[in-house]
């Protein structure tokens, strides 16, 4: 029997490329779709297919689905940062939430029915308690949440009158990285790299958003997921849809950990100092998120194997003191 292929978009990006390769390890075939706007060639595994489009070209997306009898869609491509997303929510709305209508328009048209959405602990906004379960209320606090929300809610309608079978994945912080690939965008915005470019040497200082809100040091909690089990997880999301649709799961490791304690673990990992200084919180951050992923153990005996804020770390500082530019560079 042929394998079966996986149409991946924003397969050259950080999590889309980890997934592709996994899903190559375990025999699929793989087409990635990527308009290369934040992408790296370099991160794509071979022995990948590789499609340069736009995702809101949903005519040549649907013919690409037929050409290559694309049997599922992970669908990864998207803006991520949140402090973007408050000055620009425009660019959001169209990139990320009429992209996926795109995409999902071009599956009803090639009549490919199963779906796996990146979708985030951003839905979720400032929750009434932790840890998130995925039945909570969702009230994003940024453009981005919303963008992806807005998404999650067509999902329903395209699986009852489309009969779609879609997958709804919740990240919380992916990071780390893995001996091929890691984590690499222009402009830099999230923690654990900005970290470490400071203890490189790369920026002098790194700026804690916020001091001065309700948790134990007064710096935001987060819940650090590795990008591998992110990874683990889309694949059994995606043997899962062969049974079933409509199947949401909150990805986290179900531990927070606060910003100071993430600046912490840099040193310790990377035996370097660095300056640490305080700056006004960034709009749309919630204080606390952290995720019960109780339900995707129980239910699809999910496994993470990066259980600590310091093995996160470390494979993450392997990575960036191997490639100290990124992609750009050996
Ligand atoms: N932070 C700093 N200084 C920095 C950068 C970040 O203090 O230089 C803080 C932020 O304020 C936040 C925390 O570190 O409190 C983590 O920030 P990131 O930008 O790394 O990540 P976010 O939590 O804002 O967002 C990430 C993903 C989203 C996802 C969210 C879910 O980018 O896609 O996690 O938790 F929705």
């Amino acid at each position: 029997m042929s394998p079966e292929t996986i149409l991946v978009t924003g397969g050259a990006g950080y999590i889309g490329s980890v997934v592709s390769a996994q899903l190559l390890e375990r025999g699929y075939r793989v087409v990635i779709v990527d308009n290369f706007c934040h992408g790296h060639r370099a991160a794509i595994p071979a022995p990948s297919i590789v499609e340069e489009l736009d995702i809101q070209d949903t005519e040549r997306l649907a013919q690409v689905m037929r050409q290559y009898q694309v049997g599922a869609v992970m669908h990864f491509a998207a803006f991520i940062e949140v402090g973007e997303s408050m000055r620009q929510p425009g660019r959001y709305f169209s990139n990320n939430t009429a992209g996926a209508l795109s995409v999902l328009q071009a599956m009803v048209q090639a009549q490919v029915e199963r779906f796996v959405f990146s979708s985030t602990a951003a839905v979720y906004g400032n929750p009434e308690r932790t840890p998130i379960t995925e039945e909570m209320e969702l009230r994003p606090t940024n453009a981005y949440g919303e963008s992806k929300l807005l998404v999650e809610r067509m999902l329903p309608w395209f699986e009852r009158i489309h009969g779609l079978r879609t997958a709804r994945l919740r990240y919380f912080n992916a990071s780390g990285n893995t001996p091929q690939r890691g984590e690499d965008h222009h402009p830099e915005t999230h923690l654990i790299p900005l970290i470490m470019e400071a203890a490189l040497g790369q920026r002098p200082q790194i700026a804690i958003y916020g001091e001065d809100y309700p948790t134990p040091d007064g710096t935001c909690i987060r819940d650090y997921v590795h990008v591998c089990d992110l990874a683990s997880a889309h694949l059994l999301a995606l043997e899962k849809l062969r049974e079933c649709g409509n199947l949401l799961y909150n990805l986290g490791s179900g531990q927070g950990y606060s910003v100071r304690q993430v600046i912490e673990a840099v040193r310790q990992v990377s035996g370097r100092d660095f300056k640490v200084v305080s700056q006004e919180r960034r709009p749309g951050d919630p204080a606390v998120l952290v995720a019960s992923s109780a339900k995707i153990r129980r239910e699809l005996g999910w496994k993470p194997r990066f259980e600590s804020i310091e093995e996160i770390v470390a494979s993450a500082w392997e990575w960036k003191v191997r490639h100290p530019q990124g992609y750009a560079a050996p």
